[in-house]
Formats: structure tokens, C-alpha cells, sequence
């Protein structure tokens, strides 16, 4: 009981302490709203990033991570640093985006793939005589996602006897060039490696070295890694099932319904997209897409 209170009252005054240095840092005249709104814009028109389409709060959080990273202490500082030849346009993209990620991250949608979709969209390719499966995985950070999703198409495509008659691809996107490259090179910890069984791991990687594994060379081949930014609205290809989770959360509302109708553009009929654990459409945007499974955020195409 002692400890808890002690706990508590630590913890409060540990808020308190934040507290009164946020309250500091935005009464310093250099932390102005006039400097943050010159930064956005120096990004909007420099970098051709959409700053605006992300939720304010979180573009602050990632400036000021930034900041403290370069050691820089004011927006009116930051500014400075944007018209220096110190800037460095994949620093800053780096610092905005937050790419954690794992393999079979929050497994029910990858279950449900293997048990439903991939299963009835494979007999209808069939059925239709068509060849191709494509998939897309945007937003995929370092690559555990779409490696995740390679890895049940490979063994349902095994299982069915399949792998010779449907060529299937898995386009992966992001739009901060870093983990792409850690991606394509598609080597892991085995700490990044925790959600897979020991089974899994022989089967679906080799041994490097130390801790080090890398996922083997027929499950590689499913995955096209690009630099790509759904914000920017532009098609990249037309898919069976897109996969974009824990992206849209950074995203402002009116920007999340330009994402959805590219996904919606975008999307074969039938056509599946599955989103992440905390993200849902919009109400009125249920003439575009309906509920396939509500508890795991996947959802079908209306035609
Ligand atoms: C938290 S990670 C999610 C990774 C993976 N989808 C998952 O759920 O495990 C979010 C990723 O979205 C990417 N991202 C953010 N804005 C984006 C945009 N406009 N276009 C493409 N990717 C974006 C980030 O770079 C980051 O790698």
C-alpha cells in the first residue's frame, strides 16, 4: 500500500513537471504559432509532404521529437535548421513517421485470411480462370506485414496446389524510404522474429548468423517493396485485397475519406480491405464498402 502511494505520488509529480515545461516551452515567444504554421508550410511546398492531412497533435509530437533528437530547443531553431544545409529531408520523414511493426501483428486478420478470404477469392479466380492474385500492403514499415502475408499465400498456394497456375504478388508501400530498405533486405532479430513459431522459423527463414535470420528466397520473391504515399491520391495498381493498418490513425478525417476512395478505386470486385484494430470508415461511407467480418476490421468492396 506504502509503495503504491509512493508510486502515485511520483508519477504526479512527474506529470506536474511536464506539465509546467510544455506550458513553458509554448509561452516562449520563439514556439509561436506563427513558426509552427511557417514550418508546415516550408514542408507543404519544399518536400511536397502533406503535413496538413495528418492529425495536428501528431504532427506536433513528431516536430518536437525531432527537435529533441537534433537537440534543437525552439520552433523559431527548427525553422533555422529547415533553410540549412544541416536539413535532411529522409531526417525529417524518419521523424514523422513511426514505423513499429511485427510479423502477424494482432493475428485475427491473418487468420481470417487463411481460413476465408484467400481460400474463396482462389476458388473464384478458378471458377473466373483468371491467373493473378495481387495484394497490397500499404503503409508496411519494415516489412513484417507483407513478409506475414507471403507466408500464408505461399503455404495456402502449397496446400492447393496452386503455386504453378496463380502467380500472385504482394506490393508493398510506404512512404518513408528507411524501413523499405530494411525490408527489401528482409533480415530480422530473432527478438523481431518473436510471434514466429520454431517451426515457422525453419520453414520460412534461413540462419544468417548470431540472432540474425532471413526470410528464404521463394517468399522474398512474392514481395515488390515501393516508395509510395497514399496521401498523394495516386493509383499504383488494381488488387484483390488491400491491407493498411495502424496508418490511418495519424490521418485527419476529411484526408482518411481520400484514402478510402483510392483504396476503393483501387480494388478488384470481389475486393477486400482490411484496416486496423482501432480504425473504422466514416458512417456515410458505407456505400462504398460493407462489414465482411466486424470484430477484425475487414471489409468488401460494393460494387
Ligand atoms: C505504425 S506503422 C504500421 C506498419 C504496419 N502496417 C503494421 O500495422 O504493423 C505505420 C507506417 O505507415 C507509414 N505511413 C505514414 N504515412 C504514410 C503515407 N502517407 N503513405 C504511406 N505510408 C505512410 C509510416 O511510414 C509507417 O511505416
Amino acid at each position: 500500500m506504502k509503495n503504491k502511494t509512493t508510486f502515485n505520488s511520483k508519477a504526479a509529480e512527474l506529470f506536474d513537471e511536464i506539465k509546467d515545461k510544455r506550458e513553458k516551452f509554448y509561452a516562449h515567444p520563439d514556439n509561436s504559432e506563427k513558426y509552427f504554421d511557417q514550418i508546415l508550410t516550408f514542408l507543404q511546398r519544399t518536400i511536397k509532404l502533406n503535413v496538413q492531412c495528418y492529425r495536428d497533435s501528431y504532427v506536433r509530437r513528431r516536430v518536437e521529437a525531432i527537435m529533441s533528437r537534433l537537440s534543437l530547443e525552439t520552433y523559431k531553431q527548427f525553422q533555422q535548421w529547415l533553410y540549412s544545409p544541416l536539413f535532411d529531408k529522409n531526417v525529417f520523414i524518419k521523424g514523422l513517421t513511426i514505423n513499429v511493426t511485427e510479423f502477424f501483428r494482432d493475428i485475427g486478420p491473418f487468420r481470417y485470411l487463411e481460413m476465408k478470404i484467400l481460400p474463396e477469392l482462389l476458388d473464384t479466380k478458378l471458377r473466373q480462370g483468371e491467373e493473378t492474385l495481387r495484394i497490397w500492403s500499404a503503409g508496411c514499415a519494415t516489412g513484417e506485414e507483407p513478409y506475414s502475408l507471403a507466408i500464408i499465400l505461399d503455404w495456402i498456394l502449397q496446400r492447393k496446389n496452386l503455386k504453378a497456375r496463380i502467380a500472385a504478388k504482394i506490393i508493398a508501400t510506404d512512404l518513408d524510404p528507411i524501413p523499405i530498405n530494411v525490408g527489401i533486405k528482409g533480415c530480422y532479430s530473432l527478438q523481431q522474429l518473436k510471434n514466429i513459431s520454431q517451426e515457422s522459423l525453419r520453414r520460412n527463414f534461413d540462419h544468417l548468423f548470431g540472432d540474425k535470420y532471413a526470410i528464404k528466397p521463394h517468399l522474398k520473391e512474392y514481395v515488390d517493396f515501393q516508395q509510395h504515399d497514399i496521401l498523394s491520391g495516386q493509383k499504383n495498381g488494381v488488387y484483390d485485397i488491400i491491407i493498411c493498418r495502424n496508418v490511418l490513425i495519424y490521418v485527419n478525417k476529411d484526408d482518411q475519406i481520400t484514402i478510402l476512395k483510392l483504396f476503393w478505386e483501387s480494388l478488384n470486385v470481389p475486393g477486400y480491405l482490411i484496416l486496423g484494430k482501432t480504425e473504422s470508415f466514416p458512417l456515410f461511407y458505407n456505400e462504398l464498402f460493407r462489414y465482411d467480418n466486424l470484430n477484425e476490421h475487414i471489409y468488401i468492396k460494393m460494387p
